[in-house]
């Protein structure tokens, strides 16, 4: 594995998860792996949970991380060829990238979409920007279409929680008051589908994700058919696909409640608005399983970064 910008980067999910639940019960025993090495983390958007975690995954294998607000503090930044720069750009992607490639041993990314252009969002113009032009590895830390490193964490924590051969997932849309990015659902339903997993996904009428990522997998309209039975509920708000990054449905009808829920497992990447998305009461009761989820962006992160330093 060249770089990890996609969970079609992993090759054996299975495996992976049991080398993550490995990790986890020795986070230092790679401590000498990372020794002199150096992983940039460049954010274009915030994070809580990315910019930690990742570090601190880098730290138990023995990096030097660094970390930078692009946006901001760095130069504005050209991705376009053949521009003529004269105007708010001041670095050409191609200088920077190569730049920081000798600073840095593995480059780890985060560049949400615009949600206004579906046609450049889905070029991943930054991410494959990095991936062209640095000389390392490339981490994608979420992108305009995908967050492998979540989907990746969330794969861990249900094999971690399942109780039965064959779990049943559900993947439900819940309301929000922005337009959210496709990425975290979209590289959910992609781990999902690599899982031994009933998996279906629930979401109101104009919202189905890319038909391009949900393939096969049942979609229901109705959330109270899809939670029938399940054993996991995975919930995210995102903006609608067909009518690209538009909010057109805000029915409170479809928050998580406990009613809802039943014996389900409550999961959510985080941040999470409480009483807008799920309410109180799953949040602070056993049925919400989140801080262990964030927990494990920890491990995922660290077999990630294994995987790159491991492979030279
Ligand atoms: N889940 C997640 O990516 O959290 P942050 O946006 O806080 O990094």
């Amino acid at each position: 594995m060249k770089h990890y910008t996609s969970i079609t980067d992993i090759d054996d999910i299975n495996a992976w998860i049991e080398e993550a639940k490995k990790l986890k019960q020795n986070p230092l025993a790679d401590n000498a792996l990372g020794k002199n090495k150096t992983l940039g983390l460049l954010f274009f958007n915030s994070s809580l949970r990315t910019r930690l975690s990742t570090q601190k995954a880098a730290l138990n294998l023995g990096m030097n991380p660094i970390v930078m607000n692009v946006s901001g503090d760095a130069w504005g930044l050209e991705f376009e060829d053949g521009t003529v720069m004269n105007g708010s750009t001041a670095e050409h992607i191609k200088e920077a990238a190569a730049v920081v490639s000798q600073y840095c041993d593995i480059i780890a990314v985060r560049a949400f979409p615009s949600l206004t252009d579906k046609e450049k969002d889905e070029s991943e113009q930054v991410l494959n920007a990095f991936k062209q032009y640095a000389a390392v590895p490339i981490v994608n830390m979420e992108s305009a279409t995908g967050h492998p490193l979540q989907a990746l964490t969330d794969a861990i924590t249900i094999s971690e929680h399942t109780k039965v051969k064959r779990p049943k997932v559900v993947l439900s849309w819940a309301p929000h008051i922005k337009a959210l990015p496709h990425a975290v659902g979209n590289s959910f339903v992609q781990a999902m589908q690599k899982m031994e997993v009933d998996f279906v996904i629930a979401n109101p009428e104009g919202y189905d994700l890319s038909p391009e990522i949900t393939k096969d997998t049942p979609i229901y309209h109705n959330q109270e058919e899809a939670f029938k039975d399940a054993d996991f509920v995975y919930t995210k708000n995102w903006s609608s696909y067909e009518t690209y990054g538009k909010v057109i449905n805000t029915d409170t009808d479809w928050m998580i409640t406990k009613e809802k829920l039943g014996d389900a497992k409550f999961m959510h990447c985080l941040p999470v608005r409480r009483n807008v998305v799920v309410e109180d009461a799953v949040l602070d009761t056993d049925s919400s399983i989140v801080i262990e989820q964030a927990n494990n962006r920890t491990y995922a992160a660290q077999l990630v970064l294994k995987k790159l330093l491991e492979n030279g």
